[in-house]
């Protein structure tokens, strides 16, 4: 194939565009899926930019899956013949029967079925790769494509596609837009009226207008100028956009819990559908599933069964007999991250309605959101051991580090207090008028414990096997230093001051990469049945080393809490996607999108970024830079305004919509500080204290801050 003249692709908020210029024609194609459906558009214009008439054959390409990805991994002998395709006046079909994901009623092999078409009489057709790609090609050189024509042959099974040939003929100066439509229609019902709307390019242009408007009235709650071009791309556009993503494709309960945190402001009624579905997966006891069905027909059905299962995966089981429909998850901090984030949500929203709702447990019977909230916080507090911190069970946040029973982790104990704090603070709110005596002693008393038994001398230790004997404590060969327990000793305030900055400056001294913070020092060199899978992993990579992002926002808002904005600006810059361009070929990660993690110093290629999008680092780097860096901080009584920035900006603006209210947000400051305000005004007029209350939804206020 000729090289082209012009290539460039541009990736939007919910669209794609491809353009590209060869021999005087131009080409542009975009991608988008309307708001609310199930098709996808591809808006293809052909432009003859030549004095000629031309005449172009355009041909499509596209896959049919729908039997489910696991299954056509692990048993494709099964998949690969199942797949009925056909094409009728243009249009082509596909249907497969599957009996992965949740039953619909008493079907067992449940139909799927899709549709490609554009509208338009085609030239030919192909709905089997071998017949459009051709023996011994690919992708880059299809058969039909050289030939000039598809070839019509329909068989069903093999690897069904769609592609349609259309013949185009096109006078000087002359622009086609061909809409393609790529749709779902389970029930053969919608396809016809689909194709009729989309395939006019008004209404598809229409649904790509639909598409950025929904976005920019989802990102609109936050928008912020700082003197940083790249945090602010991130923070307006792509952050907000990966979090949202990472919230449609859940992970599991612990993740999604997490998720919430960054949306919360931009879809507070699907974050609050979620936290009931979520508090549907408790038992009685307090413990919670691991993964979890985002059905809500099946969560939020008294002793329900169909919860997903094992893994990330994710199956069904009819009868309810797994092991975790049985006991709950097998690691120590799911259950907890629920309790802070309806704390948070009431932070947002000031829902306090939604704690007095009623929601089954997964064993039958059901309760109020604010006991579910308790129950969790108990059956942790029940679950201690040695120095009664909570046993960690086969895992705490740390997938991979799997101790042998009887160990405890000192992180959970952290997470225990983070949760039983905002609890304590919630109960005590006037609207809800609770007892926080209980939780506030324990969460007093897990302090303690942790600042008694886990102070290593210059870092809190990360965990103990039953016998004692310390893990992230400089007595260890490997892993001596942890970096989990010393920001959470800070955002937790568990550690006094000095041992927050001594921490804290371990983490910096030991931990502190130019791409980041290492996971912990030095990593597992072997595998040693004991640490169990985190020692499996090499050196550098993952947990064992690596720079995971999602903790290194915890390192950012510890910093923040102790002033040290130059330092917090530092990892934050370290982390942020757009700061990778100059080691792009390192890199190797879209330059908007955060990734689980960086290969670490331990790894020949310290730097190469690893696993995109589906990481729980979109939330809490959208929490760090706007809740703490920019400090503006949702709160019970207001939004509180806490900035903590590089000593040598001298301010930024903010528009938040708050309680329905926009907030127009100016922040003065002095070079050389990077914390602490001095005074506010609200609509010219000073309030007391970094707190502005609420003022009555719909309105605009005004919100100069001084810092100094
Ligand atoms: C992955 C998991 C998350 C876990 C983390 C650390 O991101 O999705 O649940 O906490 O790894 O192991």
């Amino acid at each position: 194939m000729a090289p082209l003249d012009h290539y460039e692709c541009r990736h939007g908020m919910g669209y794609t565009t491809i353009c590209s210029r060869s021999a005087q024609i131009a080409a542009e194609i975009t991608y988008l899926v309307p708001v609310d459906e199930h098709l996808e558009l591809w808006i293809c214009s052909l432009c003859n930019e030549s004095q000629r008439r031309r005449g172009l054959d355009l041909f499509t390409y596209a896959e049919f899956s729908l039997w489910g990805v696991i299954k056509d991994l692990l048993n494709q002998q099964a998949s690969k013949y199942v797949g009925i395709v056909r094409c009728e006046d243009g249009v082509i079909f596909h249907e497969t029967r599957t009996d992965s994901g949740p039953p619909k009623g008493d079907e067992t092999f449940v139909l799927h079925r899709a549709y490609f078409g554009c509208g338009r009489p085609v030239a030919s057709f192909d709905v089997q790769r071998a017949e459009f790609i051709g023996p011994w090609r690919d992708e880059s050189n299809p058969m039909a494509v050289q030939r000039g024509n598809c070839s019509g042959q329909q068989y069903y099974g093999y690897d069904p596609i769609a592609s349609l040939h259309l013949a185009l003929d096109l006078a000087p100066a002359q622009e086609e837009t061909i809409v393609f439509v790529l749709g779902v229609d389970d029930e053969g019902a919608e396809w016809r009226h689909k194709l009729a709307h989309y395939t006019d390019p008004d209404k598809a242009r229409a649904a790509l207008s639909a598409v950025k408007t929904y976005w920019e009235k989802h990102l609109a709650p936050l928008q912020i100028r700082t003197p940083d071009v790249g945090m602010n791309g991130i923070v307006n556009a792509w952050n907000p956009y990966q979090t949202v993503n990472t919230f449609l494709t859940p992970r599991g309960y612990r993740d999604t819990s997490q998720d919430v945190l960054g949306i919360m402001h931009m879809l507070p009624s699907g974050v609050r559908a979620r936290l009931r579905i979520l508090l549907a997966h408790e038992f009685q006891s307090g413990t919670t599933t691991h993964d979890y069905a985002t059905e809500e027909e099946f969560a939020l059905t008294a002793g329900a069964t169909r919860v997903f299962g094992d893994g990330e995966v994710g199956f069904v089981s009819p009868t309810g007999t797994t092991l975790e429909e049985q006991l709950g998850t097998p690691s120590s901090d799911a259950p907890l991250w629920v309790v802070p984030a309806v704390c948070r949500y009431l932070k947002e929203t000031g829902d306090y309605a939604f704690l007095q709702e009623q929601v089954p447990f997964l064993d039958g019977g059901q309760s109020n959101v604010l006991d579910h909230m308790l129950r969790i916080v108990d059956h942790v507090w029940t679950k201690r051991g040695l120095h009664g911190l909570p046993l960690i069970c086969m895992m705490d946040w740390n997938d991979s580090l799997n101790l042998p029973p009887g160990s405890v982790s000192v992180w959970d104990g952290m997470l225990l207090v983070w949760a039983a704090r905002e609890l304590a603070e919630l109960l005590r709110r006037p609207e809800v008028g609770g007892d926080a005596s209980v939780i506030t002693a324990r969460a007093d008393e897990m302090s303690d414990i942790i600042n008694h038994v886990a102070w290593d001398g210059r870092w809190y230790i990360r965990a103990f096997f039953a016998d004692g004997e310390p893990i992230g404590a400089s007595a260890c060969t490997e892993n001596q230093v942890d970096h989990m327990p010393q920001s959470w000793a800070v955002m937790t305030g568990i550690a006094p001051r000095e041992r927050a900055i001594m921490a804290m400056d371990a983490v910096k001294e030991h931990l502190a990469t130019p791409y980041g913070i290492a996971l912990l020092h030095p990593p597992y060199q072997t595998y040693q049945p004991r640490y169990g899978a985190i020692s499996v992993i090499p050196a550098g990579l993952k947990e064992n080393g690596g720079i995971f992002n999602h903790p290194v926002n915890w390192a950012i808002i510890a910093e923040c809490l102790l002033g040290r904005g130059d330092q917090a600006w530092e990892y934050y810059q370290a982390m942020l996607p757009s700061t990778k361009n100059e080691i792009a070929d390192l890199h190797q990660m879209e330059p908007y999108i955060f990734s689980q993690f960086v290969a670490g110093p331990a790894h020949p290629l310290h730097g190469r970024a690893g696993r995109a999008w589906m990481t729980g680092t979109a939330a809490w780097a959208l929490v760090a830079a706007s809740q703490y860096i920019l400090g503006i901080r949702p709160d019970y009584d207001g939004l509180r305004i806490d900035p903590c920035l590089p000593s040598n900006w001298t301010g930024f603006k903010a528009t938040r919509i708050f309680g329905g209210t926009t907030y127009q947000i100016e922040v003065e400051k002095p070079t050389g500080i990077s914390r602490g305000v001095r005074e506010i005004t609200v609509d010219s007029r000073q309030i007391a204290g970094n707190v502005v209350p609420q003022v009555p939804a719909g309105s605009t206020a005004s919100v100069r801050v001084k810092m100094g």
